[in-house]
């Protein structure tokens, strides 16, 4: 591809998605040199501007990439616009794709490329992706067509369904790109190779030494100006469903059978299979205060929650019994997102002259996406000197410590994916469709009994008995124990 010619299409070029992620990603690939020297990148919108207005309102948001002027120039100078009455309108695609046809005749490489990055709602990618099918896809020698879309993908597994049909009709799986841009964050990245090019880890990843998983996203500020969005979607939606449960798969799949695309998707769907989809009783809910006075939220008494946890067990030998715990909030009291594995506590405290009553720290190995990504060791070690008694320690693995360290944004990278034709991190259909099978159920009680959330104060932990919650839900179950116990011997 890199030897190769191509042609980027941003659909919805002047939206918001486009100027913070899209256009700041294909500069750092640039800048990296890791976009093909023949490659211009078309954006597309309802507004009519000329390529320079397209230009200068682009410019203050790629400067603050930190990329130096001349770099930010060159760029844009890649850069062009054209406008069409709606994102379906094919007759405004057809002239773009003219211009991109002669400039593709003109390039050296007959292999020509086209990348299509819909920044639009998802209520118009069944239009723009028909237009695409009808006048946009690349042709012959070999070219390769690739379509990205991003969350949200339907509300439900209803409209979820109706949303992956419409675009199956335009377009193959291999050429969608699903982006879930924390499959892009680095210590996320790691985990395949944490996981399986370390035996240790492998030997210990399982019931019999693990006691609990714990996701947790924290953010530390509300919805500021996004609540009518929001109170459409919830935190379930907007986190837990995605975000979340893409990570806790790959966390808790098997050793794919390779690494390409298909191998590390079954994988992970084959997690999502043995999930049961959640209940109720397994779920705290909770609101913070003064979140229905965000003026974009009409329901004043909207029962949207702002923060939720919840427990969900996977029916595998190596997790039965294993609690996996996700909490998501706003409006919290710090932005963090980790992936907790807590281990079992010892089996024995006499070799260590300690009883019940000594305070030892739970051994975890957690995974910090960030803030200041990390991989940490929680370990009881003895007081250093002359007691004897443990004191909880960190081994501590500080990415930002690392030399030379180069940490692109989880959406270059992903977009690198995509000009790779790597589609291991984006999320595929069957998986999409299972995330909303274990979701819908419970959205719907949530809505239909009006489940009230428990309310939070601003920037605080989250609901006051939360520490009950995690505790009672957070014990790994024996599940052989009940059968055992009644067995006639
Ligand atoms: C988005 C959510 O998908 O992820 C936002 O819609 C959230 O509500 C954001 O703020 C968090 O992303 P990051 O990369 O800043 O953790």
């Amino acid at each position: 591809w890199y030897h190769q010619t191509l042609s980027i299409v941003v659909v919805g070029a002047s939206g918001d998605l486009a100027k913070k992620k899209t256009y700041p990603s294909l500069l750092n690939l640039f800048e990296d040199n890791l976009l093909p020297e023949y490659t211009v990148i078309w954006g597309y919108a309802r507004s009519v501007k000329t390529h320079q207005q397209l230009r200068d309102h682009l410019f203050p948001h790629l400067i603050q990439t930190g990329a130096s002027e001349i770099v930010v120039k060159d760029f844009l100078a890649k850069c062009f616009y054209h406008s069409g009455k709606s994102y379906g309108d094919e007759a405004a695609y057809a002239e773009m794709i003219a211009s991109i046809q002669q400039f593709e005749s003109q390039s050296p490489s007959p292999t020509c490329n086209r990348l299509f990055y819909l920044a639009i709602p998802p209520n118009v990618f069944g239009d723009s992706a028909v237009a695409i099918k009808q006048v946009g896809m690349a042709i012959g020698n070999g070219s390769w067509t690739r379509v990205i879309i991003e969350k949200p993908f339907g509300r439900d597994l209803e409209t979820c369904n109706e949303l992956l049909e419409t675009l199956a009709a335009e377009l193959t799986e291999d050429q969608m790109y699903r982006i879930d841009h924390y499959l892009g964050k680095e210590v996320v990245q790691n985990l395949l190779m944490f996981r399986f090019g370390n035996s240790c880890w492998e030997h210990m990843w399982n019931r019999n030494v693990i006691e609990s998983v714990t996701l947790s996203f924290k953010e530390p500020f509300g919805t500021e100006g996004r609540g009518g969005y929001f109170d459409n979607f919830g935190i379930i939606r907007d986190i837990l469903q995605n975000h979340l449960l893409q990570v806790l798969s790959v966390v808790a799949m098997e050793p794919p059978l390779g690494d390409d695309g298909d191998s590390i998707r079954n994988a992970k769907l084959a997690v999502l299979n043995k999930m049961d989809p959640i209940s109720l009783d397994d779920v705290m809910l909770g609101q913070y205060d003064g979140y229905s006075d965000d003026p974009t939220i009409e329901n004043k008494d909207t029962n949207c929650p702002t923060y939720a946890a919840i427990r969900c067990w996977i029916h595998t030998p190596r997790w039965e019994g294993v609690p996996f715990l996700m909490q998501a909030g706003k409006a919290l009291d710090e932005k963090l997102c980790e992936v907790r594995v807590r281990f079992k506590p010892p089996t024995t405290l006499k070799s260590i002259g300690a009883n019940n009553a000594t305070k030892l720290c739970s051994n975890e190995l957690v995974f910090r996406l960030q803030p200041n990504p990390s991989l940490e060791l929680h370990n009881n070690i003895k007081t250093p000197g002359l007691p004897s008694n443990p004191m909880a320690s960190i081994m501590k693995m500080n990415y930002e410590e690392m030399p030379n360290l180069s940490n692109p944004d989880a959406y270059t990278r992903l977009l690198l994916d995509v000009l790779r034709g790597k589609q291991g991190s984006f999320v595929r259909d069957d998986e999409l469709r299972r995330s909303w099978e274990l979701f819908s159920p419970l959205l719907h009680s949530i809505e239909r009994d009006n489940i009230r959330p428990k309310p939070y104060v601003y920037g605080s932990k989250g609901p006051a008995d939360r520490h009950r919650w995690f505790d009672e839900m957070g014990k790994s179950q024996d599940p052989l124990a009940t059968a055992s116990a009644t067995h006639p011997i």
